[in-house]
């Protein structure tokens, strides 16, 4: 019993032990379990970052914006032989696809996991992991293969989501081909730099965000998983994207033809102030640049020929060998901060939904996985057959738009 007493005395969380007084056996038992669980060191690097200026973390780095190859605009015959390249890659099994869908979808205010979320598209609406499936299995059925389809959820969500795909029969993807595997999880701090306990007596906990999916892949056995069914390249892609392609020979051709390891999919930013992050190089390495943090001029910044220096959006359609995910599997990548709404149970036991925000929530990003490497190729796609996302309830990137879009690009 000393023990937990003395972690939390030397951690500034003495607070907890009145919460440990008002539980019952069953939650004393497990807080403690928690706690003593907790790595505060950690915790306390993490509390450090909670108030960091990003902007002036921006103004220490070189940015420079990055060379991408438009799809459209190429050479016959360099399309041609990335087509080549690409398909043969998936014709030989060697490729596979991951859909991240560990996210909270804050913003949709959907109550259940995002791909649980129904798409009201012509001519029936769609979960949007029914128009993922639907999305592999037509790849499927044009290379003759059955790709292996991994897909990260969360603590809050696994079970929920893991139960949807038994009830809808897996929307008819061969279930031994699809793999759950979890991200983890990190404490929510308040201000104050103290854990807040939820509604259970457990400790606040929220995910660690889609960056840590390079380390969950390890820690989870789908790395070794990847390597025993002999997978090459990877394709890693969100869960909210009514139109993403999971398979694009091109993409994998053309980072395989650059004697890239990774490479991504961009959409031309709708303009300077579209809410997106934009690919760029950040000390000479490639990278995304959040919109919080891209400078209003340099948001403006045009070449030559009056397009966007750092126009290109980054849409969460990356492309890695098996080495590189390999590689960044066994780094540590930084962890963001954002000042998030949590609700907690005071001291006195009452239930807390704050109005505004009131703890720190952190988060790893997928796109500082990029800083690992030289280079990365860049295929710029068309919004109207790349991009349909679904983040907010109403307005842009709603399910409104999305809809619009996917019923336009399937002429349905
Ligand atoms: P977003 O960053 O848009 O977050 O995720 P979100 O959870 O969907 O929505 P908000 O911000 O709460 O409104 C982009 C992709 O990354 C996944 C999401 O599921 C989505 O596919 N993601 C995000 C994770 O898998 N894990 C995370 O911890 C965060």
């Amino acid at each position: 019993m000393a023990d937990y007493k003395e972690i939390l005395r030397k951690n500034n969380q003495e607070h907890i032990l009145k919460y440990i007084d008002m539980a019952n056996d069953k939650q004393r038992e497990e807080l403690v379990k928690e706690i003593e669980n907790i790595d505060f060191n950690e915790l306390s690097e993490l509390y450090k970052i909670s108030n960091r200026d990003k902007n002036k973390a921006l103004e220490s780095q070189l940015i420079e914006h990055v060379k991408f190859v438009d799809k459209y605009k190429m050479d016959k015959n360099d399309y041609k032989k990335y087509e080549l390249t690409g398909e043969e890659i998936i014709k030989n099994g060697e490729y596979a696809v991951v859909t991240m869908a560990g996210g909270q979808g804050t913003r949709l205010g959907h109550n259940g996991p995002k791909g649980t979320f129904l798409l009201n598209v012509n001519p029936k609406p769609k979960y949007l992991f029914e128009i993922l499936a639907d999305n592999i299995k037509s790849a499927n059925k044009k290379y003759g293969v059955t790709l292996n389809w991994y897909i990260m959820t969360s603590t809050e969500n696994d079970q929920k989501t893991e139960e949807f795909f038994e009830k809808h029969n897996y929307f008819d993807y061969p279930k031994e081909k699809i793999k759950f595997f979890r991200q983890g999880n990190l404490p929510l701090i308040s201000e104050e730099g103290k854990l807040l306990i939820d509604e259970d007596f457990h400790i606040k906990y929220a995910a660690d965000g889609n960056g840590c999916i390079y380390k969950s892949m390890r820690l989870d056995g789908i790395l070794d998983d990847m390597k025993k069914n002999n997978i090459k390249w990877i394709f890693i892609g969100a869960v909210d994207n009514a139109l993403l392609n999971m398979v694009d020979p091109i993409l994998l051709g053309l980072t395989v033809c650059e004697n890239n390891q990774i490479g991504s999919k961009s959409v031309v930013k709708r303009s300077p102030e579209e809410p997106v992050g934009v690919f760029c190089k950040k000390d000479g390495k490639p990278g995304v640049i959040e919109y919080t943090e891209l400078p209003t001029e340099m948001a403006h910044e045009t070449d030559e020929e009056g397009e966007l220096l750092f126009g290109e959006s980054h849409i969460m359609c990356n492309l890695y060998s098996i080495d590189a995910l390999d590689k960044i599997s066994k780094e540590n990548l930084p962890y963001h901060s954002a000042h998030k709404k949590a609700a907690y149970i005071d001291e006195d036991g009452k239930v807390i939904k704050p109005t505004k925000p009131n703890a720190y929530k952190y988060e790893a990003f997928i796109f500082d996985g990029f800083a690992y490497f030289d280079n990365i190729s860049i295929l710029r796609g068309r919004r109207n057959e790349d991009f349909a996302p679904v983040k907010n309830a109403e307005g842009n990137d709603s399910p409104a738009t999305a809809i619009e879009l996917y019923n336009n690009y399937w002429n349905v």
